[in-house]
This record gives structure tokens, C-alpha cells and sequence, in this order.
């Protein structure tokens, strides 16, 4: 399929699954390449009969949403963040966390892709943080709609390119190279909990200092459907707690009970005084 056409069909499918097409020019030749395969695997000869196809299968539906999945991530994607959040933001949580007379430290990674955002807080924790809060450990859980991610962020092995931005003696400490992978040491894993979660349909049952959605709700979804995982996700929040979302990303028009923290890194923080009126 020509790249003029791919277009075309994304921007008829993808308001249809309340996502937005600014989000995904950039990144659209992931899903058009995915699209191409499923109309090879469906015997479909173009785009025009794949258009039908969905018109006339509701099922189909659910499968494009698989296809639209973008699943970039590194380690210490964004080093300012993960700078501001060693330097200023954990701190400041496992301060609150202490005084709330809590013993653990809670996280919540949405869209965790393979790992590498939760893993990467993990090693943080560990070695720049554990030392200094002997009387907290961390409770990092990360949800991802994608089976295949959740079985990669399983095995916890990357190749060099996805690791090298991380601090090298980071690196030299939590990780052994296997052949050509470097492998997450089980010390570091054991910490996080992964869960294969759509954040549309579910999320983790609990209260978190700490939520990271960056790269996911607030590029991929349309305004209202980020209004509502933005209220969703904000209830799951301890008062105080800090929410970060990608450096490229904005909180939809209306977005209530948080505040500014780091503004360049895009980390936020919950207001004290926020009622749930529907207790979600
Ligand atoms: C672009 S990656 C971002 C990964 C990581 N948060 C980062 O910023 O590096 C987006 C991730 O969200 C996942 N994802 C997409 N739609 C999702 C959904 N509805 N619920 C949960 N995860 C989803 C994808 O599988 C992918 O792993």
C-alpha cells in the first residue's frame, strides 16, 4: 500500500477507535506495515476492500486496535526526567509516603512497553535511592495491553541499543551479558509486577505515589477519551502523589486536580483537596 493511502485509511479508521491522527504521523509506518500483513493474511487485494472488509465485520475492529499499538521505548527514555524524578520527585514522595506511616513506596507504569520504563526506576531505586530510604521499598506495576510486550518485559534480556542511554555504572550493576543480550539481574525484576491490562478497560486496583503515562493516552487517544483515563487516573492517585506524562505531550483541555511541578519534564502533582464524587 502506497504511504498516501495508509494515510488516507488512518485518518477514516482511527477517529472511529477514538484515537488521533496527529499522534501517529510520525510513527504510522509501524501500523501501516501491520495493516499491509493483515490484508495479505485476510487474501484482501487493497485498502479499498480492507475499508469494506471492516465496514461489514464488527470483529475486525478489535483487531486494527492491536495493529495501531506503537511500542518505542528505551531505558531512561528522556534522561531529564528520570533526573528530576532521582533528584526532586522520588524524594519528595517517599518523604510523604514515610509520614503517611507506609512502608512501601508505590508505582504504576501504563504502557510500560518491554520493561523499560519500569526497569529502569527499578535500577534507579536501587542504586541511587534504597540507601538513603532504608525504612521504604518500591512496588513498581506495570500494565500493558500487548502480550508480546508483557512476555518481553518477562524475559527482561535488550539488546545494547535500547539500554545505551542509561548511566554505564547503572548498567554494569544490573544487568549480565547473555550472548549479545544484556539481562536484567532477577534482583532488580523482582520488585516489578507485570500485568497485560488495556488501561481503557482496567487498571490496578490500588493507590500510587507515582504514575507514569507517557507516550500512550495523551498522544494516541482522542481529547475526550484522555479526559476520561485522565480522571480515572488521577482517583488511583494518592493525594500529593506525582503524575508524569511524555515531554511531548499536553493534559486535555478541563484536566482537574493537578498542579505543575516540573513543567519542562511534564510531571504534575495531585492536589490535596481532590474529591471523587463517583469514588472510581
Ligand atoms: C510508545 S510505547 C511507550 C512506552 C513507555 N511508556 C515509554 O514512554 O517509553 C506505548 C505502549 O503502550 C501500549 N499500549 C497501547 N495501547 C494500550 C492500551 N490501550 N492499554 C495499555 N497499553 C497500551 C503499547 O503496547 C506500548 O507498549
Amino acid at each position: 500500500m502506497k504511504d498516501e493511502q495508509c494515510v488516507r485509511f488512518l485518518q477514516w479508521a482511527l477517529p472511529q477507535l477514538h484515537m488521533r491522527w496527529p499522534g501517529f504521523c510520525k510513527v504510522r509506518k509501524q501500523v501501516c506495515k501491520r495493516v499491509d500483513a493483515r490484508m495479505r493474511n485476510l487474501r484482501l487485494a487493497g485498502i479499498d476492500e480492507y475499508e469494506a472488509y471492516l465496514q461489514d465485520h464488527a470483529d475486525e475492529w478489535v483487531e486494527l486496535d492491536a495493529l495501531c499499538r506503537i511500542t518505542i521505548s528505551r531505558f531512561y527514555r528522556d534522561q531529564g526526567v528520570f533526573v528530576t524524578l532521582q533528584q526532586r520527585v522520588l524524594p519528595a514522595l517517599a518523604q510523604q509516603a514515610l509520614e503517611r506511616g507506609d512502608t512501601r513506596l508505590r508505582v504504576w507504569s501504563a504502557g510500560c512497553g518491554s520493561g523499560e520504563e519500569p526497569y529502569t526506576l527499578a535500577v534507579l531505586w536501587a542504586t541511587e535511592l534504597q540507601s538513603k530510604f532504608p525504612r521504604l521499598s518500591i512496588d513498581i506495576v506495570a500494565t500493558d495491553a500487548d502480550p508480546n510486550m508483557m512476555r518481553r518485559a518477562g524475559d527482561a534480556c535488550y539488546k545494547f541499543g535500547s539500554l545505551k542511554n542509561m548511566p554505564e555504572s547503572w548498567l554494569n550493576r544490573a544487568f549480565e551479558l547473555e550472548r549479545d543480550n544484556y539481562c536484567l539481574k532477577p534482583e532488580y525484576k523482582r520488585c516489578v509486577q507485570l500485568l497485560e491490562q488495556d488501561i481503557r478497560q482496567e487498571r490496578p486496583g490500588r493507590r500510587f505515589d507515582l504514575v507514569l503515562c507517557r507516550n500512550l493516552v495523551f498522544t494516541y487517544f482522542d481529547e475526550a477519551l484522555q479526559l476520561e483515563h485522565l480522571k480515572r487516573i488521577v482517583n488511583a492517585m494518592h493525594d500529593g502523589a506525582s503524575l508524569v506524562i511524555g515531554i511531548h505531550e499536553n493534559l486535555p483541555e478541563g484536566a482537574e486536580g493537578l498542579s505543575v511541578w516540573f513543567d519542562e519534564q511534564r510531571i504534575y502533582r495531585k492536589n490535596n483537596d481532590v474529591v471523587d464524587p463517583q469514588g472510581a
